[in-house]
């Protein structure tokens, strides 16, 4: 599975602090799907132009199976990811954010905060995140099983063999 990976902020992009949400999804999407993945990673700041270009990127010139941007997904004037990836999106699949906000809510009484969405641009499966590395695990957690068989059935094969 080649699997590309955006981190989201104005800040970890300008060098202000290290990105610990990007690795994080690297770490746990391994746990989940063993270590044959090939990972692509970008950061870019909370602009949604970039956060655009960035998921067309992956998604149109480098096949990525999976896209999983974590951060930007709140309320915070500057949070725009939700906004940008809806722009590049083919089929919109709105009940990953709801399970992320469903499930997380019960441990986690901010989960509401997030507006994270996910969908489809070709044959690519795109899936918001919230910014926190825990937030990161927690959300995966959650939706791992519909990541595997939403990107097999977007390869055409058989998520059960
Ligand atoms: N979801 C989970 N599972 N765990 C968390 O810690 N943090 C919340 C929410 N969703 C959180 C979570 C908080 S505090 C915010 S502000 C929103 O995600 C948006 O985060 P973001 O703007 O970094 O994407």
């Amino acid at each position: 599975m080649k699997i590309g990976r955006i981190t989201i902020s104005d800040r970890a992009s300008a060098g202000i602090y290290a990105d610990k949400s990007g690795p994080e999804i690297e770490n746990v999407l391994s746990e989940f799907f063993g270590r044959e993945l090939k990972f692509i990673s970008r950061i870019v700041p909370d602009e949604g132009a970039q956060i655009a270009a960035a998921l067309k990127d992956l998604a149109d010139a480098e096949k990525c199976d999976l896209i999983v941007t974590t951060g930007g997904t709140g309320i915070s004037p500057r949070d725009v990811t939700p906004e940008a990836t809806k722009s590049v999106l083919e089929k919109e699949l709105p009940g990953f954010g709801e399970a992320m906000r469903m499930q997380s809510l019960a441990k986690v009484k901010t989960a509401i905060l997030s507006r994270a969405t996910a969908g489809t641009r070709g044959k690519s499966l795109l899936v918001n995140l919230p910014g926190k590395p825990t937030a990161v695990r927690e959300c995966l957690e959650i939706l791992a099983a519909a990541i595997r068989e939403g990107v097999a059935h977007l390869r055409g094969e058989d998520p059960h063999k």
